[in-house]
């Protein structure tokens, strides 16, 4: 009796946002008792609150916002932040830094998948797969015609990445196959084999293709808007598989709806979900999936394994295996 009481005493405190694949919670049940968030739909605000109240570990999702407030509700025990995302714009990572907590995020896993769905859309836009799907359903293919739904080519074009991390050279590789030409802009990347690096300026001017790959931060919102879509091709297609903010959603409508660019692919869009009555959807020139950029089995399998190795580790005191603030370590050892 003594001895359970001592366990539930000295049992960390976990909280799990959501029901995350098997691997990743077989890990963390291993180990502790987590208070895992079953619904299909994010944990409300107020039940978050309510939840991670005095936990020692927090695994979350990108649907939530991981704030000043919110970790100050927590309080000073938290050991811990472990995003199941490589993306960490939802977390207040210098309140977290501040505080000395680890946040960890899983990238390399979803490197792969989210490279081949830029590549799924942008070759969906170029040959307008969804709008001619749309077309075939309404019954209106009446016969073969010469000049019938006519796309763009992808061999011997030119593609234009725009953040060169792992992704985008996982783009830039892919691109290779393709028999493309490849420019990319991102300022003190390592060069990519078979691919230029150009000013941002001179991408826009010669792609036929622009594929963002920047994380969102202050100073990548809105990075794609009116001036950016006024430098690029008319035949040219948008493909963000990065984060929604970091596209101006309005200049993207006006720039599709007169025809200054030829189409775009989202992925993502902000915000997420986007709203059914946002002009985008009107638009057949405009491919919108709901942030699936990642969303492969296997690939979900390993993020959430990585996401709860991160967790575990934080919970020991051990350096996570992906840290975004490693800063805090620095100033451990300087302590
Ligand atoms: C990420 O990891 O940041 C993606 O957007 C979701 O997989």
């Amino acid at each position: 009796m003594g001895a359970i009481i001592l366990w539930s005493m000295t049992t960390p405190k976990i909280l799990v946002t959501r029901l995350i694949p098997t691997p990743g919670l077989l890990l963390i049940k291993e180990h502790f008792q987590p208070d895992v968030w079953t619904p299909d739909q994010p944990i409300p605000r107020d039940e978050l609150f309510q939840r991670a109240r005095g936990v020692d570990g927090l695994l979350c999702m990108l649907t939530e916002k991981i704030d000043d407030e919110l970790m100050d509700a927590i309080g000073p025990q938290l050991k811990v932040i472990s995003n199941m995302a490589v993306g960490v714009d939802n977390v207040d990572i210098p309140a977290a830094t501040q505080r000395g907590i680890p946040v960890g995020n899983t990238p390399g896993v979803l490197t792969d998948a989210t490279a081949d769905q830029a590549f799924a859309l942008m070759m969906a836009a170029a040959r307008r797969v969804t709008e001619s799907e749309r077309f075939l359903r309404a019954g209106k293919w009446l016969n073969w015609s010469p000049g019938l739904l006519l796309g763009a080519d992808i061999s011997g074009a030119t593609l234009g990445i725009v953040g060169l991390g792992r992704i985008g050279r996982a783009v830039a590789q892919r691109a290779q196959g393709f028999n493309m030409r490849v420019l990319y802009h991102s300022p003190n990347a390592k060069p990519a084999p078979g691919a230029r690096s150009v000013d941002l300026d001179t991408l826009l001017r010669e792609s036929d293709f622009v594929s963002i790959h920047v994380p969102l931060k202050a100073e990548t919102r809105h990075l794609v808007n009116a001036d950016f879509f006024s430098k690029m091709k008319p035949n040219a297609i948008l493909v963000n598989t990065s984060r929604g903010g970091v596209l101006d959603q309005t200049a993207l409508y006006h720039a599709l709806k007169e025809q200054r660019i030829f189409a775009a692919a989202l992925d993502v869009t902000d915000p997420e979900p986007l709203p059914m009555d946002s002009p985008l959807l009107e638009l057949e020139n405009c491919i919108i999936v709901p942030h699936l950029g990642s969303a492969t089995r296997q690939t979900r399998d390993k993020m959430a394994l990585l996401a709860a190795q991160n967790l575990l580790a934080g919970i020991r005191g051990e350096h996570l295996p992906h840290c975004v603030n490693p800063q805090i370590y620095d100033r451990e050892k300087n302590a």
